[in-house]
């Protein structure tokens, strides 16, 4: 019996083993498919990767870095498209337009800021001067009201710094030194900064409710609770009278920044709200006299208020219109300097929609401007150009849509005239401002 058991015992352990192995085999069967997937969405991300960054060097040097350079070659072109300002070679974080008009800031992940020369904007040799900030970059930009300096938010000190910016002897823009450095005082990332056209203040924000009031040598004068949950934008009005913040909340606050006389800092005061959204404002923008203000929230629409108010007297802004923007992820917006002129895009696609602050209508829109999404936006202060920064680029539009709104105006206006020279004086600035449209495109 006992020889039996030794004999038939490697039989019955080899047939385990090929059970075992059988057994193995099915899960292994079973599970390919999922690695199949993961292959698959490798494979995905390498097609995308070229987008956003050369490839590195690999065994196969020539052949593919040659196809993917004909991949990232930006193609896109447009009859309003007046010109492409390259030179970033990291993300563009953000655009500010001189209040003069005649110079454009733009800063990135690149760790350059850039100023752009608006003369020189189809200048395709010398229209820019570009420096690095020092062992960081520049998440936020905004010029100082002379034209004569910036100020930037950084990303990893997270705090703000003023850079004074020289004039070549020809009078074209030289370099750009730091002349202050900030102390840190936002917990959360800061997320907008901005400066007092009357050179009062200057504001900070960041992601969580507090917004600091700042002098320009950078001591906090005040900070306030927006009690937003979260803040998602601030900034300080065109008027420079009023700083105004949105986030989760579904209201607009504004507060007024008082001094006195002779020029002392008093109090920060609350001064109105935009209230009638639904849901979170995602953005706003101000018309450039800050009787007119833009929000886009997260309830699908965009609204439009007159805030030319005294709210010390009990006036509150009157909302003018609403509508619905379709727009279902985080959006930007601006308003032309006029009021009558709306741009929004959504931060997760690259489209521009124009829409008439008078009608409220759709009136054009810019389809798939870049392969990145859009991240930020805004009109120059003549109303004549959108730029757009998409990825390291920057789109800049003829303002299409603002021109056919002034001849609007203008024809309205001349209905309403009620003698003849006044009529013939707004029919000249009709066909003057229709030349100018009928150009678009052409040059
Ligand atoms: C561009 O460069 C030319 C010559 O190099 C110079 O004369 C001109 O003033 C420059 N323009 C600007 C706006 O910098
Ligand atoms: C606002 O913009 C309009 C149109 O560009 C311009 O005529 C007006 O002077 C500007 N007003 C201010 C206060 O900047
Ligand atoms: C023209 O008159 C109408 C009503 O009479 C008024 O609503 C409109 O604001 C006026 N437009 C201009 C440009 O003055
Ligand atoms: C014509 O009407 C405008 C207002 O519409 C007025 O300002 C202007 O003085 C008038 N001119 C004449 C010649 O009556």
């Amino acid at each position: 019996m006992e020889s039996f058991m030794y004999e038939i015992l490697p039989f019955i352990l080899g047939l385990l083993c090929a059970l075992l192995g059988y057994l193995y085999y099915l899960h292994a069967f079973q599970n390919r498919p999922r690695e199949d997937d993961k292959v698959a969405e490798n494979a995905d991300a390498e097609v995308k990767k070229p987008l956003e960054q050369p490839a590195p060097k690999s065994s196969k040097p020539k052949k593919i870095p040659m196809v993917k350079k004909k991949e990232v070659k930006d193609t896109y072109t447009h009859p309003w498209l007046l010109t492409n300002l390259k030179g970033h070679s990291g993300e563009i974080l953000d655009l500010d337009f001189s209040s003069n008009g005649k110079q454009l800031a733009s800063c990135g992940t690149d760790r350059a800021v850039m100023l752009w020369s608006v003369k020189t904007f189809v200048d395709k040799n010398n229209r820019s001067v570009r420096a690095n900030i020092e062992f960081d970059h520049a998440t936020q930009i905004k010029w100082s009201p002379d034209s004569k300096a910036f100020i930037v938010s950084i990303e990893t000190a997270n705090t703000l710094q003023v850079y004074k910016v020289g004039k070549k002897s020809d009078g074209s823009l030289g370099n750009f030194e730091m002349i202050l450095n900030f102390p840190s005082a936002h917990k959360a990332d800061i997320i907008n900064i901005g400066i007092a056209c009357n050179g009062h203040f200057i504001m900070s924000c960041s992601s969580d409710t507090s917004l600091i009031i700042w002098d320009l040598k950078g001591q906090v004068l005040s900070t306030i609770d927006t009690l937003h949950i979260n803040n998602y934008y601030a900034c300080v009005s065109p008027c420079g009278r009023f700083v105004a913040s949105s986030g989760f909340t579904p209201d607009v606050r504004v507060w007024e920044v008082c001094f006195s006389k002779t020029g002392d800092f008093k109090e920060v005061k609350r001064a109105f709200e935009l209230k009638g959204h639904s849901s979170g404002i995602h953005h706003f923008s101000f018309s450039n006299d800050s009787s007119r203000m833009l929000t886009t929230s997260k309830d699908g629409t965009w609204k439009l208020w007159d805030t030319n108010i005294e709210y010390t007297k009990g006036q509150e802004p009157y909302l003018l219109k609403t509508c619905s923007h379709g727009i279902n992820s985080k959006c930007v917006c601006a308003l032309s300097p006029d009021g009558r002129t709306i741009a929004i895009a959504s931060l997760s696609a690259a489209d521009v929609f124009f829409y008439s602050a008078v009608t409220g209508e759709l009136q054009a829109e810019l389809k798939e401007i870049h392969p990145e999404p859009v991240r930020c936006l805004q009109f120059s202060p003549d109303g004549q150009y959108l730029v757009v920064a998409v990825g390291r680029h920057i789109r800049v539009f003829h303002n299409l849509p603002g021109f056919q709104n002034i001849i609007l105006g203008l024809e309205e206006a001349k209905k309403n005239a009620t003698n003849a020279s006044m009529r013939d004086r707004l029919q000249t600035q009709i066909e003057e401002a229709k030349t100018v449209l009928n150009s678009f495109g052409k040059s």
